[in-house]
């Protein structure tokens, strides 16, 4: 495992997105793992600026994302559809066909979990899977618990969960409460993971993280088990370690 602080968000974005052109440069049919939230919009920008200026070519690149609001449209412009069109798919000349985010209007919710892990091993394996944390150690929408689950699967978010996306909202009671999401057995089994944290609110659970014990209380002290883990921190997020 290999942790990097950088002075501020905009150089673990830069870093970030380094590390994804030269996964995309040496294999331009990479499979990449996409998260979406405030911390990889860094990233996503610097990817953005490296396909305009001809440096790096999605074309053949496929991609998943690790999860997806349940119950809410798919156009609905908080939905991590729209966010990754926003953020990323909009701006980057990758097939809209070739990337996929779950869906979390499927009506049969245990199917599309099945599907989607399939679709991923039939893509071959993710090559790289970009992360954030939550606040409470969170990676992907697997929350604290009493385990580890495996697969991709429907979860009911926590309440520091949806206090934490109470900002992308009118109103608390606007926030989803249940998610889709890869599971952590689906998130190691990439071949790389970044791990990508900025701010002093993800400080305790970057500690916990990597000093803690390994436990699905931290659900992202599994990644300790990974042998090509980087996490690409600023000062902030690496205050407590
Ligand atoms: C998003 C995801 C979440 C976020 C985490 C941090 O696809 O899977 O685990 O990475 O909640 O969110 P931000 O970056 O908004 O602090």
């Amino acid at each position: 495992m290999q942790v990097h602080v950088f002075e501020n968000a905009a150089q673990v974005g830069q870093a970030a997105a380094t590390l994804i052109a030269a996964q995309v440069l040496s294999k331009p049919d990479s499979v990449l793992g996409l998260a979406t939230g405030s911390t990889p919009i860094p990233t996503y920008q610097e990817l953005s600026r490296l396909c305009k200026a001809g440096v790096v070519d999605f074309s053949r690149v496929r991609s998943f994302n690790l999860d997806e609001y349940c119950n809410l449209p798919v156009d609905h412009e908080q939905s991590y559809h729209s966010f990754m069109k926003e953020n990323l798919f909009d701006h980057i000349n990758i097939d809209i066909n070739n990337t996929r985010v779950p869906d979390g209007n499927a009506a049969d919710p245990a199917k599309e979990a099945a599907d989607y892990d399939a679709a991923i091993a039939n893509a071959g394996g993710i090559d790289v899977q970009i992360l954030g944390i939550g606040r409470n150690g969170h990676i992907g929408f697997n929350e604290p618990g009493d385990a580890f689950v495996y697969g991709c699967h429907i979860v009911n978010l926590t309440q520091s969960t949806i206090e934490a996306n109470r900002r992308f909202f009118e109103s608390e009671a606007d926030v989803p409460r249940q998610a889709i999401s890869l599971g952590v057995g689906s998130i190691i089994n990439a071949r790389k993971i970044l791990l990508l944290a900025t701010g002093a609110d993800k400080a305790q659970a970057i500690r916990d993280s990597i000093y803690g014990d390994i436990n699905p209380q931290t659900q992202a002290s599994i990644l300790r088990t990974h042998s090509d883990v980087i996490f690409l921190l600023d000062k902030a997020a690496a205050s407590l370690l």
